[in-house]
């Protein structure tokens, strides 16, 4: 077997599809079998070297000049192929390129700035939560997990209230899009022109209000010396990113709270572990599955007895996902225990392009789950769960609950 720039594969080799539907619903028998197979295992069907150990994959995030970005965290390498967007200034950059896009990004999702929302998210996540409660059954995708990033975070950035519906519409493009083009892509992409046009005018320095994030962006932007457009870009990559990684991660909160009835009992006695517990469901039940690197020389990947040699030019998949559940890492990574620490799973990713909005989405995860455990005495699940397929993202499109106020 030769790999994509045409050197003999020296990996354990593989046939799997990551990326067909059997997989997306369920990735942790194929999870398991990548870890056990070797630190690499070539996907030939691809041509692409898979990691899914946690010690591998936190090593790769955290060596952005051996393993790059700029060609795209996505199965299309942009140095053979036209991406189907402008690249992000951000999530497809490289140092130093990055670590100045990076600078600025950060001077606005601060820690003081997340505190700022504090207070608003919580009133509003109690009072969202309240209603449904209320009904006794409700569905804690349609009605919550969709309902509330698109609520709140929009009006964090300052965006115009019209047509945010596009929010999800673009995201489901983004995150189909690092994988190949199959029919979760193509189906992401009707109504492209139109979702991505009201995306292209909604980042506009004069689209935003000029309180909010979006506009503090700007400002910081040109001080930096970006032109305007650039500095859309950058906002472009907050709308990208901010709002369906939010949804599929509360929608996947509520689904392991209700499957584990002994854990809700045990944040309900406890409500100041709500962050805790959205930590370990973004260890359990990654909502961000998968990322992709390119490598940029020949490189070891491995412990020194089982290292595999990438040659330069790879495309490599990192299973975040399964780096989550690996047992070498984890002491029953199968449990969804709210009692462990979390902390170190790659849920967020690590290294230079770690989640830059990972505050504002623990905020999120932290608000819901506090209203929830203040308002629901039991949480029981009231139906067929429907999943949500998508290329990079793990969730659920369905999730019928019943509750007892
Ligand atoms: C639970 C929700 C979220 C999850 C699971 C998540 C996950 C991730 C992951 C795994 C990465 C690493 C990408 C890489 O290594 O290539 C990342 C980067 C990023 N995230 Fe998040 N994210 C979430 C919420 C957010 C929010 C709310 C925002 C916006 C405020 C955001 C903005 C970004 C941006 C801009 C990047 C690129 C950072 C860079 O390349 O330096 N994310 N996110």
């Amino acid at each position: 077997m030769t790999s994509a720039t045409g050197l003999r594969v020296e990996a354990p080799t593989s046939d799997l599809d990551p990326f067909c539907d059997e997989f997306l619903t369920d990735p942790y028998p194929g999870h398991a079998a990548l870890r056990e197979a070797g630190p690499v295992v070539y996907l030939s069907r691809y041509r692409v070297w898979a990691l899914a150990r946690h010690a591998d994959i936190d090593a790769v995030l955290k060596d952005p000049e051996a393993f790059c970005s700029s060609a795209g965290v996505g199965l299309t390498d942009f140095r053979k192929e036209t991406p189907w967007r402008p690249p992000s200034l951000l999530l497809e950059a490289d140092p130093p390129d990055h670590t100045r896009a990076r600078s600025v990004v950060s001077r606005v999702l601060t820690p003081p700035a997340v505190r700022r929302l504090r207070d608003e998210f919580a009133r509003r996540a109690d009072e969202l939560v309240a209603s449904l409660v209320a009904r006794g059954e409700f569905d804690a995708v349609g009605e919550l997990a969709e309902v509330f990033p698109v609520a709140v975070f929009p009006d964090a950035v300052g965006l115009a209230v019209d047509g945010r519906e596009h929010l999800m519409a673009y995201a489901a493009m983004v995150f189909n899009g690092f994988g190949p083009r199959n029919a979760h892509f193509e189906r992401s992409l009707r109504n492209a022109e139109q979702v991505q046009a009201w995306i292209a005018a909604n980042c506009e320095p004069d689209a935003v209000s000029p309180d909010g994030l979006g506009a503090k962006l700007h400002a910081a932007a040109r001080e930096e010396g970006y032109s305007p457009a650039e500095a859309a870009r950058l906002l472009r990559s907050f709308l990208s990113a901010g709002v369906d990684t939010t949804v599929y991660a509360l929608g996947n909160a509520v689904a392991c709270l209700a499957e584990h009835p002994d854990q809700y009992a045990a944040l309900r006695a406890d409500p100041s572990r709500a962050r805790a517990a959205f930590e370990e469901v973004l260890r359990f039940r990654s909502p961000v599955q998968t990322f992709f690197r390119t490598t940029t020389r020949p490189v070891e990947v491995g412990a020194p007895d089982d290292a595999v040699t990438i040659p330069a030019g790879e495309k490599v998949l990192l299973f975040l996902g399964a780096a989550n559940r690996d047992p070498r890492r984890w002491a029953d990574p199968d449990q969804f225990d709210i009692g462990r620490r979390a902390v170190g799973h790659l849920g967020l990713g690590a290294g230079p392009h770690a989640c830059v909005g990972q505050m504002m989405a623990r905020l999120e995860g932290e608000v819901i789950l506090t209203a929830l455990a203040g308002r629901a005495a039991e949480l029981h699940l009231a139906g067929p769960v429907r999943p949500r397929l998508n290329n990079t993202l793990h969730g659920l499109d369905s999730l019928p609950v019943r509750v007892v106020a």
